[in-house]
């Protein structure tokens, strides 16, 4: 048994620290990441494209960008390179997650880390994550933050208004902050596969929406795209080829699963 905790249940967490190799996972977590392997054999891959752009997007807003403290959404169990680990020293991160075995083993895990805390509590709530006395004591909002919403949304419905909700947190958090933002699509895929894999997330607590490009592309409304790579124009791109080095090489069969993008907010931003 791991240190993922018993459960007959598998979790969103636990089954992507499966997919990437981490320790973190119940037996649940495991057979319920194979199922998703059955159907979707890129699996493992689609997950390490998306880590590479949570931290090729991190990297870029602390080294070209001066962010220095971060607020990790749906941040998922601490594995190899997060968020504070990437931003490097004197940075400052809050991350947020709603698996009590994920707040349990990141608190772990950071015990001994300066800059960087976890907080339990629903995104959906942005009160409680931005009102959080652990927010509060690392991240002052009347400067600029790094927002992460990086694998997570596609577990919030239409219904919840995840539209809304990015505006409500980029409202609160002070001009010159960015938002990164990740998203499983079914754009490329045929409607047998996307709907095996919800299939399979409808077992565990959080099902999952695919959505398109143009849903994606709405969560940036009123902020600013930056060009994923030199040369290209802003846009939201597939998740593997934002900040690549070699763009065409990283346009795969795994990347096209998620759209990627980051947007600054201009000094006349949502509010
Ligand atoms: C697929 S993992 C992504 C982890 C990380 N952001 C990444 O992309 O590498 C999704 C994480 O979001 C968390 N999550 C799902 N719904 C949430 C919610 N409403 N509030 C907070 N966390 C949530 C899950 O517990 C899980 O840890």
């Amino acid at each position: 048994m791991s240190d993922a905790g018993a459960s007959d249940r598998p979790f969103a967490a636990g089954m992507y620290d499966y997919l990437l190799g981490g320790g973190a996972n119940s037996p649940a977590d495991r057979a319920a990441a194979e199922r998703i392997r059955q159907v979707m054999p890129e699996a493992a891959s689609v997950a390490w494209a998306n880590r590479g752009f949570q931290q090729r997007a991190v990297r870029r807003m602390a080294g070209e960008w001066g962010i220095r403290q971060f607020l990790d959404l749906g941040a998922g169990l601490p594995t190899q390179r997060h968020t504070h680990e990437v931003a490097g020293p004197g940075c400052r991160v809050v991350y947020v997650d709603n698996d009590p075995r994920v707040v349990e083993r990141g608190e772990r895990l950071l015990t001994d880390v300066d800059g960087a805390a976890v907080v339990g509590a629903d995104l959906c709530d942005p009160a409680a994550v931005l009102d959080h006395p652990r927010t509060r004591g690392l991240i002052d909002l009347d400067r600029p933050v790094g927002l992460l919403l990086v694998s997570v949304l596609q577990f919030v419905p239409d219904d919840d208004d995840p539209w809304g909700l990015v505006r409500r947190y980029m409202a609160a958090l002070a001009p010159g902050s960015f938002l990164a933002l990740s998203a499983p699509t079914g754009d490329r895929q045929a409607p047998r596969i996307v709907s095996g894999a919800r299939k399979v997330y409808e077992a565990t607590p959080t099902p999952v929406v695919a959505r398109s490009r143009e849903q994606v592309e709405r969560f940036f409304a009123g902020l600013e795209v930056v060009p994923p790579y030199p040369g290209a124009e802003p846009a939201v791109t597939y998740v593997g080829v934002w900040g690549a080095e070699d763009p065409a090489a990283a346009d795969d069969d795994a990347s096209r699963w998620m759209y990627a993008g980051v947007a600054r907010k201009p000094e006349e931003g949502p509010r």
